[in-house]
């Protein structure tokens, strides 16, 4: 009887201890569009490149489409600055994404941030509207 209480006690200690983490799991990850900064708000828009790596940015123009990610890994904030590929790769623990900024390989789970942007009407800039 004692060993069942203690099993119950434990079964319930344990999911409340996975409940607590998963309830966490989105602030222990970081937000990046926060901790960037407004300084580098406008980018010359290279449509000869694909992808092009910023400070804070990552612009993927492919297809007469642009799209502008955050720069920095969804799983622990390293800063992202290289392509392998065609894919988008962390280089502190190779989480992958797509030019799409979508996770092809953990352990980042989440997507990259897409960060809202406008084309100058020059359209050789992008300005970053965040
Ligand atoms: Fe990018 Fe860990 S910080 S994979």
């Amino acid at each position: 009887m004692k060993s069942k209480n203690r099993r119950t006690f434990l079964r319930i200690l344990l999911a409340g201890i996975a409940f607590f983490f998963v309830l966490i799991w989105n602030k222990l990850t970081f937000n990046h569009l926060e901790i960037i900064q407004k300084e580098e708000s406008l980018l010359p828009l290279n449509k000869n490149k694909t992808v092009s790596f910023y400070k804070n940015y990552i612009v993927v123009t492919r297809n007469d489409k642009t799209n502008v990610f955050s720069a920095y890994c969804t799983h622990l904030g390293c800063r992202i600055g290289n392509i392998e590929m065609g894919k988008i790769v962390c280089p502190c623990h190779g989480s992958e994404y797509d030019l799409d900024g979508k996770v092809i390989k953990g352990p980042a789970f989440k997507n990259l941030e897409s960060v809202p942007f406008r084309i100058t009407p020059d359209g050789n800039h992008i300005e970053i509207t965040a």
